[in-house]
């Protein structure tokens, strides 16, 4: 079973967290296992330090090198042998996206540490860290937000946490194009209708139609992820008629 553990000086956030939804309940039903360690308690003076001033001077604290490097060292021997990689949070890190979530998930587990402050000595990153992942361009205050989108985002892709495995691999991204728009009743809100197509019962049609507003949206939301030439002739063809709906409206 998958099992990953977040070092963290705030493990309450992270219990907190891993109560709630699609992953919550795929904990709860034996389909993956998170825990949170708690950094302090591999501090051992009387005040449970994991931090300094940075050498050098300047503002901020820096996680200290032996707090961290003790807690991977008991995890590591908490699950022997099981290979687990050490991810660092961290906005330098690379970045996370579908096809490095589903690398993840075919790992034999993590051990995700994640930073506060100015963030972690070096040395500890050198030593004992396999990969860095970012979530995004931006600076979080800690590691932990980062560490729960990772958590997630790997916990929709282990066979049974989703209800029906067939919803994720519509999700965007999972065959590198966006999801098609989503309604529910009722069939008329705010003076807009259904698109008609979805309330005939053509299966054929519906799936038609997705297809079309997947390749239009990914097109002209995100035409990074998409290359024209390499489409088939259908979805080509599906691709010409969404942008000449578009072009006309
Ligand atoms: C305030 S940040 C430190 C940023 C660091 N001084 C830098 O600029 O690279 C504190 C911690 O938040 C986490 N963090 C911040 N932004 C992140 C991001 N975009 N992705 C993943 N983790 C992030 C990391 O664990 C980091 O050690």
């Amino acid at each position: 079973m998958f099992h990953a553990d977040v070092v963290t000086i705030f493990p309450e956030m992270i219990e907190s967290f891993l109560e709630y939804g699609v992953l919550g309940r795929g904990i709860r039903n034996g389909l993956l296992s998170v825990d949170a360690c708690d950094l302090r308690e591999f501090a051992y003076d009387r005040h449970r330090t994991v931090d300094d001033r940075a050498y050098g001077g300047g503002p901020g604290m820096v996680m200290k090198y032996q707090p961290l490097c003790d807690a991977i060292n008991a995890l590591k021997l908490k699950e022997a042998g099981s290979d687990r990689k050490v991810i660092c949070m961290s906005p330098q890190g690379r970045q996370l996206d579908q096809q490095y979530v589903n690398e993840l998930v075919e790992s034999n587990g993590l051990i995700i540490l994640a930073g506060r402050y100015e963030g972690i000595d070096e040395r500890l990153i050198e030593s004992e860290v396999d990969e860095e992942i970012s979530i995004g361009d931006y600076v979080l205050s800690g590691g932990e937000p980062a560490a729960m989108v990772l958590l997630d985002a790997v916990a929709r892709q282990i066979p049974g946490v989703l209800g029906d495995m067939e919803s994720a691999k519509q999700d965007s991204y999972m065959d590198g194009l966006l999801d098609c728009p989503h309604y529910t009743r009722p069939e008329t809100v705010a003076g807009k209708r259904v698109p008609q197509v979805l309330l005939n019962g053509n299966h054929k049609e519906i799936e038609k139609w997705r297809r079309k507003q997947m390749l239009g949206r990914t097109s002209v939301r995100r035409p990074d992820l998409i290359n024209a030439e390499n489409l088939s002739a259908e979805d080509k063809s599906l691709l010409n008629d969404y942008l000449e709906d578009l072009a006309g409206r």
